[in-house]
């Protein structure tokens, strides 16, 4: 079947279904909720949907740990709702997508549980290996979210190889039965008429032979022989086979990639998926993992946007984000708190006129900010608690390790949506299953509904616009002042037309002149967050402040 590249003309939605919405009281966002919103969603212009993992699952890792691939989870209301939603979705144009982990899965699958007892065929599903003499690791990897990579198991008395949590054994891609499983499971959900995958850590299915020690990477131990294996692509190359009667849109979750990297992965010639989730533009204020923050750096986020725009221009095609389930909140990262209407506008401004196919992660279009719990006990995490308990233990004492937290962990951006200023943020009249972020009365999705300068009609203006606008798909980019710190000014250029998109990352007052060949005056204001008109061919900004202009066409 012709693979059309439907995703190009759309902007995704991510649901991290647990806190999306509660359609039947018991505290836990679900599919009978998700059905409800659906409209929502498609009134901010999104006609794409990934949802995060929907499963079966013992919930280690939020939905990540699987116990379960061909079903959906009873919490979220099982087979029948995801049918229900899915159907919905297509009768509005909606495509959907859905997260495929098959890196690990959930110590309480069925083939972790047999392989551990040594029963055929799974003896070999998972990586095993024998201590080493004194009862030593077999290696000296980390795992990403829970200390050592090898965890002992009494059963079978050998160590399971961990990338993740303790409860999230690694499968043995190497084993063919282990990719005809993955196959199996691309099938199914192809067959209940899915458009897509996002593939998630997909860059580390294959590890290097006889897993050797990794003396480079400290931190994240391992990741050197373990992230783009040796045989990644020859197993995304047969996972690919089982795509090709279907038009469908797949995303590899890539930590550690920069785009020449990526095109082996994407090139349009001869790629074996449609776009990365790479994780450079996350990088702005911190180094490797959000655990190691740094100031926030609009330059090197101005590197990160360009760099993907420009190598991959005319080979392959970037996802845009700035959000997702597993980052805090952007505005309080790389935008304001205080300003936070306006910096919200201009960060959606910053990567919402890019090429690419963006995805807005909930509560995004209404400026959600970090969840500040006062006690570590309050974390849900598996990541955000090990932090807490080991890695910043060894350093800091109580009160800066709770603040590193609020800055890092995954949870300042997996509270319930914030629909409304009534009880529990309107997202469930039950007890919710994980603490609401104060703030819900100040920031929800009904007052802004009302309110035509809000960040949501703002959202909604935005995608509107790229829809209409052919130079924003088609246009090449060109960062007209790379080493500011203080605003980002990218144009974009097709056929005659032209867009200049204006961003202030700072709130004291900078002077923009117009770059040459954008002579102001023939620009037409297209979209801002102050509304203000041009004076002459430059102005001074105000905080935050983002206009785009478009230019003919
Ligand atoms: C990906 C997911 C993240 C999960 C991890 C392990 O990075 O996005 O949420 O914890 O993989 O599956």
């Amino acid at each position: 079947m012709a693979h059309t590249r439907w995703y190009k003309d759309r902007v995704f939605y991510q649901i991290w279904p647990r806190s999306f919405f509660d359609g039947n009281g018991d505290g836990f966002g679900d599919l009978i909720g998700v059905y409800e919103k659906l409209d929502y969603i498609q009134s901010l212009g999104c006609d794409g949907i990934w949802f995060s993992p929907l499963y079966p699952s013992p919930g280690a890792d939020c939905g990540y740990d699987i116990s379960d691939y061909m079903d959906i989870d009873a919490l979220y209301g099982g087979m029948e709702a995801f049918k229900k939603v899915l159907d919905g979705a297509h009768e509005r144009g909606m495509k959907v997508i859905m997260d495929l982990v098959v890196n690990h899965t959930s110590d309480e699958h069925e083939w972790f549980q047999k392989s551990r007892r040594r029963i055929a065929p799974y003896t070999d599903y998972y990586i095993w290996r024998p201590a080493l003499p004194g009862g030593k690791l077999p290696n000296n990897w980390d795992s990403q979210f829970e200390g050592k990579a090898w965890q002992w198991d009494e059963v079978r008395q050998e160590y399971y190889l961990h990338l993740f949590a303790v409860k999230q054994p690694d499968l043995n891609m190497d084993n063919p039965l282990v990719r005809e499983e993955v196959r199996k499971i691309l099938r199914f959900w192809l067959e209940q008429g899915v458009d897509g995958f996002r593939e998630d850590v997909i860059t580390f299915i294959s590890k290097k032979d006889g897993l050797p020690n990794d003396y480079l990477m400290p931190v994240v131990r391992g990741i050197s022989h373990y992230n783009h294996g040796p045989r990644v692509h020859d197993y995304l190359r047969e996972f690919q086979q089982e795509l090709k009667d279907h038009d469908t849109f797949t995303i590899g979750e890539a930590p550690l990639v920069a785009p020449g990297l990526a095109l082996d992965y994407i090139d349009e010639a001869d790629g074996q998926l449609d776009t990365m989730i790479q994780f450079q533009c996350m990088g702005a204020d911190c180094v490797l993992t959000d655990y190691l923050p740094l100031p926030f750096s609009l330059r090197r986020l101005k590197r990160a946007f360009g760099q993907w725009q420009t190598k991959l221009r005319g080979r392959a095609w970037n996802m845009l984000y700035l959000e997702n389930h597993d980052h805090p909140r952007v505005i309080s990262r790389y935008g304001s708190e205080k300003y936070r209407v306006e910096s919200g506008k201009a960060l959606a401004c910053a990567y919402l006129f890019q090429q690419g196919t963006p995805f807005v992660y909930q509560g995004q279009e209404i400026g959600m900010t970090n969840w500040r719990p006062a006690k570590a006990i309050d974390y849900e995490d598996v990541q955000t608690r090990w932090h807490y308990e080991n890695f910043l233990a060894g350093f800091l004492p109580d009160r800066l390790r709770l603040k590193w937290c609020h800055r890092s962990s995954r949870d300042s951006a997996r509270t319930p949506m914030q629909w409304s200023a009534e009880e529990n943020a309107g997202f469930t009249t039950g007890t919710p299953w994980f603490h609401v972020n104060e703030n819900y009365r100040s920031i929800n999705v009904a007052d802004q509904e009302n309110d035509p300068n809000s960040l949501l009609n703002f959202y909604r203006e935005a995608i509107r616009l790229r829809k209409g606008l052919r130079v924003v798909r088609e246009g090449s980019y060109v960062d007209h002042k790379p080493f500011s710190g203080s605003l980002y000014v990218y144009s974009r250029e097709w056929q005659g037309e032209k867009l200049l998109v204006i961003c202030s990352f700072v709130e004291r007052p900078v002077k923009f002149e117009a770059p040459q060949g954008f002579e102001m005056i023939y620009g037409r204001l297209i979209l801002s967050n102050y509304g203000s008109q041009l004076d002459g061919n430059g102005f001074i900004t105000k905080p935050y402040e983002c206009r785009v202009y478009h230019f003919g066409g």
